[in-house]
């Protein structure tokens, strides 16, 4: 959403504010960023620390191994960053971590379609679960596996939100053939050469009928994702299963 704040915007709170851009500055999202279409705001949490050490993280209450990153500093950090110029009050809070709920194409179009996030990008064995309340923040996991700290989950999630921004596409604008727009994975592609060791491209695409095309496309993706992905193949099938007397 272009608002009259200006573009949508992702403000990241990390404390390695020179991981970003990263892989957002170039390519598609890179050239968008450039063009204007939107911004990009990283900012060092450290920034935030009071204490003559710059210190950000401390001790676990109740013992055990690693850091915890202080409720007070990172607090101080989410409330500068919307004093600054990152626009308005509310936008979307998220906190990356591994336990939060799985993101989701749904989620990516809401947060596409809003001013753009504040992220908060987690780093040692957590951070002060009171903080997570006081400011409301929104957990996302990008997966079920641990990363070393929410920075690429963070690129991750405005990667898929700004591919969607209005002029980032361009001629692909549409996506709506894409995997998961319609809750199915993506059908097989093939281009030049016709053989390729051996392996020729399906005659049907070919064979220039359009109808017999689409058809072959939608039967890839079924059993694609009947396949590979039985837990998105059985929301599809509840979908067109017509609805019974009993449903109300
Ligand atoms: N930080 C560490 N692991 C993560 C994950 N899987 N998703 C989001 N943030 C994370």
């Amino acid at each position: 959403m272009t608002s009259s704040e200006g573009p949508w915007r992702a403000t990241i709170l990390t404390l390695f504010p020179d991981m970003f851009p990263g892989p957002l500055g170039v390519s598609l999202a890179g050239k968008a960023l450039a063009s204007g279409l939107w911004a990009l705001e990283s900012r060092d949490i450290r920034a935030s620390a009071t204490d003559r050490h710059r210190s950000v993280d401390d001790t676990p209450a109740g013992g055990g191994p690693g850091m915890v990153l202080r409720a007070d500093v990172l607090a101080a950090a989410i409330d500068a960053a919307d004093a600054g110029p990152s626009g308005p009050k509310d936008r979307p809070r998220l906190l990356m971590s591994p336990r939060g709920r799985p993101l989701t194409q749904s989620r990516v179009i809401e947060l596409a379609a809003g001013p753009g996030p504040l992220i908060v990008c987690g780093r040692f064995e957590g951070i002060d679960e009171r903080v997570i309340a006081a400011r409301g923040l929104e957990e996302v996991s990008i997966g079920d596996y641990v990363l070393s700290g929410g920075e690429v989950a963070a690129m991750v999630l405005v990667d898929a939100c700004v591919r969607l921004l209005p002029g980032v596409m361009g001629r692909l604008a549409s996506g709506t053939e894409e995997s998961f727009s319609e809750g199915l994975l993506e059908y097989p592609q093939y281009t030049r050469p016709q053989e390729f060791e051996g392996r020729t491209i399906p005659e049907i695409l070919t064979s220039g009928d359009h109808a017999k095309v689409a058809a072959w496309r939608q039967a890839e993706a079924e059993a694609l994702t009947r396949a590979r992905r039985p837990d998105l193949w059985a929301i599809k099938a509840r979908q067109k299963r017509p609805k019974s007397t009993t449903d109300g």
